[in-house]
């Protein structure tokens, strides 16, 4: 099934676009001025809505710009400070009040990652995600791309843009927190020729899931901790603030506010088509951005925030439907078939020769969960919802042939089947864990566990500040996608944060 890419679609994280319909949005972009009447005709009256849970003044400004451009209507707030947010309201009412009085689209900032796709979920009305958290800020990087193409190429039709031709941009300053950084180093992997380049002090450095996400693709990157190493091959100089906002410790700050400087005496043997970029803003207390490079050829910045008020009449337009999107953007959509949560294995035959245990008496109807992880049982037992009443046999640390594990748990469950998510629990708890059903004293099916594509409401995601946690209390289910199971490595579905074995946490265990 094809369905039209921009038409009343959220725009949530970088990653949901491919190359193609970004570059149609800048070349949108490039001529959206001109098509400004034309828009309006098409527009006037729709309604943007803009909820700003966090302080802004480029990406409100630049949205509400290009809604009175565009005719639309708007009503909304800059500031937390005086919503229901102060009473309790959860997020999701809030939006679904804001769906109720008529919002053609919904512009959001928020703190927590992941509140822009969990608004999405919770609505009809497309959302715009003005910046979550530490996760994304999808519009930001699409003015940053449209920006990076007018200064490095500004004579080329953008549309057929694969290959950047070497280019190297260098990212300096708050990596781990820069939300801007995400969101833009997502996007340039997916053009050929581009080398990246991470300049942060160590605590700050790119977050691993962002790494590992590079050496998956093949994107070559280096780390660096000082500007002078990167600066004379770099084309994009993308300086950040230090996130004061987003440190759980101020100390932590403290070490590290004035970590880089950048002035012009750094620019000194830079190559002439370097270009300073900046989300901006800066910070005047730690200069991050000296004042001294606003007077050189290489500062791009107070452009790029004005490309902002571009890509967004772009974008609003697309959104709201005043542009049509091509077909060729057409693209397939629809979830996979849910996957058995057992990989099936070969009933077999008993064996009447084989040394067994007297305690190990059979069952005959009910669950044999075996070849646990030894020690584990106890885990996989409280994982289990088994109705009080239900006799369990546990037996811990038997002998095992199998080479996964030299000793075993093994559990019998009498008259209960384990429901699909509490197999997935147990995949999740002892990845080699085989379980039998068993019905009138035979074993009716029986597979090794296995991880399901995505895992829901079992997990509690190791990022502190997802929409996901449970202490943000905004009724949130979380959901992983299963990255690879064997070793487990699980991606948080609303923030992207990565999980291996050893952080798996259980929802309703400590
Ligand atoms: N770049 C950016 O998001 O700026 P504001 O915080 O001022 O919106």
């Amino acid at each position: 099934m094809t369905r039209p890419p921009f038409f009343r679609r959220p725009i949530l994280a970088i990653g949901d676009f491919s190359l193609e319909e970004l570059l149609f949005v800048l070349e949108t972009a490039r001529s959206v001025h001109e098509r400004r009447e034309e828009l309006k005709a098409r527009l006037v009256g729709r309604r943007m809505y803009y909820a700003f849970f966090e302080p802004s003044t480029r990406t409100r400004f630049s949205f509400l710009q290009a809604a009175k451009q565009l005719g639309l209507e708007t009503v909304g707030f800059s500031s937390r400070t005086g919503t229901s947010w102060q009473k309790g309201e959860p997020l999701k009412d809030t939006l679904r009040m804001i769906q109720g009085y008529g919002a053609d689209v919904i512009v959001m900032r928020h703190p927590v990652s992941g509140a822009a796709l969990w608004g999405a979920e919770s609505i009809d009305v497309p959302i715009v995600n003005a910046g979550d958290g530490a996760h994304e800020h999808p519009t930001q990087t699409m003015l940053d791309l449209f920006s990076i193409l007018e200064c490095q190429r500004p004579d080329e039709s953008w549309q057929e843009l694969r290959d950047l031709g070497k280019m190297v941009i260098s990212f300096v300053g708050d990596l781990k927190y820069g939300r801007t950084v995400h969101s833009l180093t997502k996007a340039l992997t997916k053009f050929r020729g581009c080398s990246l380049r991470f300049v942060a002090p160590q605590s700050l450095q790119l977050p691993v899931e962002y790494r590992d996400y590079l050496d998956e693709i093949g994107v070559p990157y280096s780390l660096h901790t000082q500007i002078e190493e990167v600066v004379e091959e770099t084309d994009i100089l993308y300086m950040t603030r230090i996130q004061k906002e987003r440190f759980p410790d101020e100390t932590e700050f403290e070490l590290v506010r004035r970590a880089f400087q950048l002035s012009a005496r750094h620019l000194r043997g830079a190559k002439r088509n370097l270009r300073v970029l900046h989300p901006l803003p800066r910070d005047k207390e730690n200069l991050e951005l000296d004042f001294s490079v606003d007077a050189s050829p290489y500062a791009y910045y107070y452009q790029q925030a004005a490309n902002g008020l571009t890509v967004r009449l772009a974008l609003l337009s697309l959104v709201l439907g005043g542009i049509e999107t091509p077909e060729y953007l057409g693209r397939e959509s629809g979830e996979p078939a849910e996957e058995s949560p057992l990989t099936p294995l070969a009933l077999g035959r008993s064996h009447p020769d084989k040394p067994r245990p007297e305690y190990l008496f059979t069952i005959q109807d009910g669950t044999v969960i075996d070849h646990i992880l030894a020690g584990h049982s106890g885990l996989v037992k409280a994982s289990l919802r088994i109705p009080r009443g239900v006799p369990v046999l546990v037996a811990e640390n038997l002998a095992s042939r199998r080479a996964a594990c030299s000793r075993k748990d093994l559990i019998k469950i009498i008259g209960y089947k384990p429901s699909r998510s509490e197999l997935n629990q147990i995949a999740l708890i002892s990845p080699d864990a085989t379980v039998s059903f068993i019905e009138r004293g035979s074993i009716v099916e029986k597979g090794l566990v296995r991880l399901p594509r995505q895992v829901r409401g079992l997990l509690i995601c190791p990022n502190p500040n997802c929409i996901s946690r449970p202490e943000f209390r905004e009724g949130v289910e979380s959901r992983f996608r299963t990255l690879s199971r064997t070793p487990p490595v699980l991606q948080c579905h609303y923030c992207d944060a990565r999980m291996r074995k050893n952080e798996i946490a259980f929802v309703g265990r400590a």
